[in-house]
């Protein structure tokens, strides 16, 4: 008999520091790190790109069909494929971000990423990272997690990452981002992001990483992974 996947959710709002951990407890279970808000990157850059009026859902959702979205892993990387093209570097910045969080309210957009996000999960052991993994894509995972942080704690974190970047920026501005960013995700109609019924709730503002990433693995034993 095939052996079952074990699977993570790990759902929060941006600046959490969902994706740093996420990566370091792949590294340290031997788990694939899927991150979904890269493939709603992905797609921001293509609409972009195309310079698709992201205020109507009607030209939106017919652009998405023409965005091919894979993903590989290089190194144990993850990569992100556009229509053939490796986007990865390109989806970091501020405006697809933005981009990708005013777009992924729509539902043509959210379907059109479920099957691959499903099908990754289906066959081995991943560790999820998003808004709606716990309660949506993976609603059957065996252990989820619901990470956050103050959103004062999450703006000092990406001040201090765009700074030392040497990019100039303003803590209230980034704050002020962040909170939008998260009002836009927890309201939206489709798939808010909400913490789970089942999940294990963690707010980093006053741990280390080395605390979450373990908090994580020990909650993932306590729901049945074996070492
Ligand atoms: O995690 P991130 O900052 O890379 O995600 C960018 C945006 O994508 C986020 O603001 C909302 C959207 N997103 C989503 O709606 N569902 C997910 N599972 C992941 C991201």
């Amino acid at each position: 008999m095939e052996k079952q996947a074990f699977n993570i959710a790990i759902d929060g709002p941006a600046g959490a520091g969902k994706s740093t951990i996420a990566k370091m407890v792949a590294k340290k279970l031997n788990f694939i790190y899927v991150d979904t808000g890269a493939m709603y990157r992905a797609i921001a850059l293509y609409l972009l790109r195309d310079g698709v009026d992201t205020a109507n859902e009607a030209a939106v959702s017919e652009a998405v069909k023409n965005a091919d979205i894979t993903i590989r892993y290089q190194d144990g990387a993850q990569q992100v494929i556009l229509n053939g093209e490796d986007v990865s570097g390109l989806i970091r910045t501020e405006e697809v971000g933005n981009t990708a969080s005013a777009t992924s309210v729509y539902p043509a957009v959210r379907a059109h990423l479920l099957e691959l996000q499903r099908s990754l999960a289906a066959s081995q052991n991943v560790i999820m990272d998003g808004r709606d993994i716990g309660t949506c894509i993976l609603p059957d995972a065996q252990a989820k997690i619901y990470l956050t942080a103050s959103s004062r704690v999450r703006a000092l974190r990406r001040y201090k990452e765009l700074t030392e970047k040497g990019t100039m920026c303003n803590l209230e501005e980034i704050e002020q981002d962040i909170i939008e960013r998260d009002h836009r995700d927890m309201t939206r109609e489709i798939a808010p992001l909400k913490q789970a019924e089942d999940a294990v709730l963690l707010d980093s503002s006053e741990m280390t990483i080395d605390q979450v990433v373990q908090a994580i693995i020990d909650t993932a034993k306590a729901h049945g992974l074996k070492e």
